[in-house]
C-alpha cells in the first residue's frame, strides 16, 4: 500500500478531529450526573453510560465517513467486516475512574493505525478544552498552534508521569518498584489518570516523560502519533523498537530516553536494597 498523501491524511484528521468533539460534548453533558457506573470485570476497571454514549457517538461518524475501515473501540471490540490497512483505535473516555469519581482529568482518544503504524492522532480533554492533534509527516498541535517536547536533559530535572493497569492485584509486573525508583530519581513522578493525556502532556512539553505497562491500543495510538510529531521518542523499555501490542511503552522527550531505559532496569534492584 502507498503512503497516503497530506491530503487524505489531513481528511483523516478531520474525521478524527469531529468525532473527539462530538463525543466531548457527551462527556461535557453527562459531568456529575451518571446514573450507573459499573466494573466490566476486573476490580476497580469501570464503565459508565457516558463511556458508551461517547463510544456510539465516535462509532456512527466513523460508520458514515470511513465505512470500510476497521475499528477497534474499547467498550465495542474489533468492528468491520473485511480486512482493511487502516484500523481506527478509540478510546471513548480515558480516565473512565477519574470521571466516575468527579476528578477532571478525562480525554477522548482517536487514533488511526495505517499498516499498523500509528499515522494520525487527535485527543480531546472536555474539562480544559484542550485539543491535540497530530499526523505523520505534518506535525503536532495543540488547540491547532504547533506544539513541541521539553528540553529537560537531566533525570533529576525532569517531571514524570505513570499508570497503573487494572492487573495489578494479579501480578507481580506491578510497577510499584519502577514508581518508587523513579520518584528517588527526579523532581515527581504523577499519576493523573488518563494514558492519552499522560502522551500529549509529554507532546506539549509540561512533563518530560512516561512509561506504563499493560496499555490497550486505544489508550495510546493517538498519543503515539502527537507525540513523535512534537520530537519525541516513543520505545519499549529496553529501547527497543515499540510493539503497540505489547501494552508496554517508554515515551520521553528524546534528551533523558537513554536515563530512563537504565533506571527503569534498575528499579527492582534499588527498591530491594532499599528495604534491606
Ligand atoms: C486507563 C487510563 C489510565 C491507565 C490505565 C488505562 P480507562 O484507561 O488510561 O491512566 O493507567 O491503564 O486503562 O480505563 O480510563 O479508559
Ligand atoms: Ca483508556
Ligand atoms: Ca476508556
Amino acid at each position: 500500500m502507498q503512503q497516503p498523501s497530506q491530503n487524505e491524511l489531513e481528511i483523516f484528521l478531520d474525521i478524527a478531529t469531529e468525532a473527539v468533539m462530538t463525543a466531548g460534548v457527551i462527556l461535557e453533558d453527562l459531568w456529575g450526573q451518571l446514573e450507573k457506573i459499573e466494573e466490566k470485570g476486573r476490580p476497580g476497571d469501570l464503565v459508565t453510560e457516558a463511556d458508551k454514549k461517547a463510544e456510539t457517538a465516535v462509532l456512527n461518524i466513523l460508520n458514515r465517513r470511513v465505512p470500510h475501515h476497521q475499528i477497534l473501540a474499547e467498550e465495542s471490540g474489533l468492528l468491520g467486516m473485511e480486512k482493511s490497512d487502516f484500523l481506527w483505535a478509540i478510546d471513548p473516555l480515558d480516565g473512565t475512574t477519574n470521571y466516575a469519581h468527579g476528578y477532571p482529568v478525562s480525554a477522548v482518544s482517536v487514533g488511526l493505525l495505517i499498516e499498523g503504524i500509528p499515522q494520525v492522532g487527535v485527543i480531546y480533554d472536555p474539562f480544559r478544552q484542550e485539543l491535540f492533534r497530530g499526523a505523520k509527516g505534518l506535525g503536532a498541535t495543540l488547540n491547532y498552534r504547533p506544539i513541541q517536547v521539553s528540553s529537560t536533559t537531566q533525570l533529576n530535572q525532569s517531571l514524570l508521569v505513570t499508570g497503573f493497569a487494572y492487573d495489578r492485584r494479579e501480578t507481580k509486573d506491578t510497577n510499584y518498584p519502577e514508581f518508587c525508583y523513579l520518584t528517588h530519581l527526579t523532581q515527581g513522578v504523577r499519576r493523573a489518570g488518563s494514558a492519552s493525556l499522560d502522551l500529549a502532556n509529554v507532546a506539549c512539553g509540561r512533563l518530560d516523560g512516561y512509561w506504563e505497562r499493560g496499555l490497550s491500543p486505544w489508550d495510546i495510538a493517538a498519543g503515539i502519533v502527537i507525540l513523535q510529531e512534537a520530537g519525541g521518542k516513543i520505545t519499549a523499555y529496553d529501547g527497543s523498537a515499540l510493539i503497540i501490542e505489547s501494552g508496554r511503552l517508554l515515551a520521553t522527550n528524546g534528551n533523558i530516553h537513554q536515563s530512563l531505559i537504565l533506571a527503569l532496569d534498575e528499579a527492582l534492584p534499588w527498591l530491594k536494597n532499599f528495604y534491606l
